[in-house]
């Protein structure tokens, strides 16, 4: 194969054959593809777009690069859902062990947070010795035992993805469907599932900035996953605002206890109920039970037991990931409160390092935000709009200025 008429085909708008894909991808796993010549693809590909047979072959090769998730006989549904990323997405924290509670297997293979987006593998990090590094034999066991893993990508599951994941990240072609759908869907795929529910954000703490957008994306996702004959859902939710009234790693976590123990905020009890109902083959009531009644609860503390955390740790968070300055941001007006800038929160939280800029920076478990307050509450000249957790003084004063214009209020 001639890879630069294979480039200059797609940069032509030309439809590639699903082997010449193929091999593309697997030359490029095994170092035979160089960069260069990868990231020109890349390119050709956010101009010109894939039909939804050449993105379910992308889909496939790099499913192929790897080794794949292989359940028992007779296993029960596997399930998973995967969410294009907001600003305080804890969902997953909940919905994993809340859906096994009904009796799924959910093998799930999360991410890092990148830019203003957080990721679940750093807010399980930053429960004391939790471990996201688990390889696909010990994954197995997990699944056998508690029906739910949560983990990394490991070298072996889906490389091709690792590898031109991190290439598009420094060639300006991340914002692309085709590449997204293939990313994405090669990943959830490979845990080989039954049923999977997608959570596509849209906004502006969202990847995707218009509903059309998203649209767009949820369209491409599931027609791979039609093609793959795995029952696909896709929900779109707005990211205007950030899900619950927390943001940062283990302010995170704290606010996903709370939804495990049957309370916490209701936009984010109502998102994991609105996903799990969708994959979990029991009723939104039984869900609600298994919240209410501490099952979903006890299933986390099993599963931070089996991946090396200590359940006792969780109710001390906090003061685990204690920040040197913890001070409130107080309103200087009267009235309702009509928007709460998810994008503005979300910069503001990488500024204060809760997130990172750079796929190798480390991230900062204690600071955030949280008592954040949400659209259509009122509050009071004086009284408190939300908390910042700081490192320091100065970054305080960053974050309480973005917080003020990320916060409107209607005066009455
Ligand atoms: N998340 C992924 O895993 N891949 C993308 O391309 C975008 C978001």
């Amino acid at each position: 194969m001639h890879i630069p008429t294979l480039i200059s085909h797609k940069r032509d708008g030309g439809e590639l054959d699903p082997r010449e894909i193929q091999q593309l991808i697997k030359g490029y796993t095994s170092g035979e593809v160089p960069d260069y010549q990868m990231s020109a693809f890349a390119m050709a590909v956010f101009f010109r777009g894939m039909t939804p047979v050449e993105t379910a072959a992308l889909t496939r090769a790099m499913m192929d690069s790897g080794d794949r998730f292989e359940h028992r006989a007779g296993h029960p549904p596997v399930v998973d859902k995967h969410s294009t990323g907001g600003i305080g997405d804890k969902v997953s924290l909940i919905l994993a062990p809340l859906v096994a509670c009904a009796g799924c297997w959910v093998p799930m293979v999360s991410g890092r947070g990148l830019g203003i987006t957080g990721g679940t593998l750093d807010k399980l990090e930053s429960i004391p010795g939790f471990r996201v590094r688990i390889e696909l034999a010990e994954a197995a066991d997990l699944l056998e035992k508690l029906g739910v893993v949560m983990m990394g990508q490991t070298d072996r599951f889906c490389p091709a993805d690792k590898k031109l994941y991190s290439l598009r990240d420094v060639s300006g072609t991340v914002p692309s469907i085709p590449l997204i759908t293939a990313s994405i869907m090669s990943k959830k795929l490979s845990e080989t599932l039954d049923r999977l529910v997608l959570d596509v954000k849209y906004g502006s703490g969202a990847f995707m900035r218009t509903k059309k957008d998203a649209e767009a994306l949820a369209a491409s996702m599931i027609a791979v996953g039609k093609e793959m004959d795995v029952e696909v859902h896709a929900l779109l939710h707005p990211m205007s605002e950030p899900t619950g009234r927390a943001v940062g790693n283990a302010l995170e976590v704290a606010e996903a206890l709370e939804c495990l123990d049957g309370g916490g905020p209701e936009d984010l009890r109502k998102v994991v109920l609105d996903l799990s109902e969708t994959i979990a083959g029991v009723s939104r009531e039984k869900l609600e039970a298994l919240l209410d009644d501490g099952s979903a609860r006890r299933k986390f503390d099993d599963l931070v037991a089996a991946q090396g955390g200590n359940p006792d740790d969780l109710p001390k968070l906090a003061d685990i990931h204690k920040a040197p300055v913890i001070r409130e941001v107080l309103a200087e007006t009267t009235g309702k409160v009509s928007k709460v800038d998810a994008g503005l929160i979300g910069q503001a939280a990488l500024q204060l390092g809760a997130g990172r800029a750079k796929a190798t920076d480390g991230v900062d478990f204690a600071v955030g935000f949280d008592q954040l307050v949400k659209v259509g509450e009122s509050v009071h000249a004086g009284r408190p709009m939300c908390r910042i957790h700081a490192r320091n003084h100065v970054d305080f004063d960053m974050a309480e200025a973005m917080i003020e214009q990320a916060v409107g209020i209607d005066s009455h």
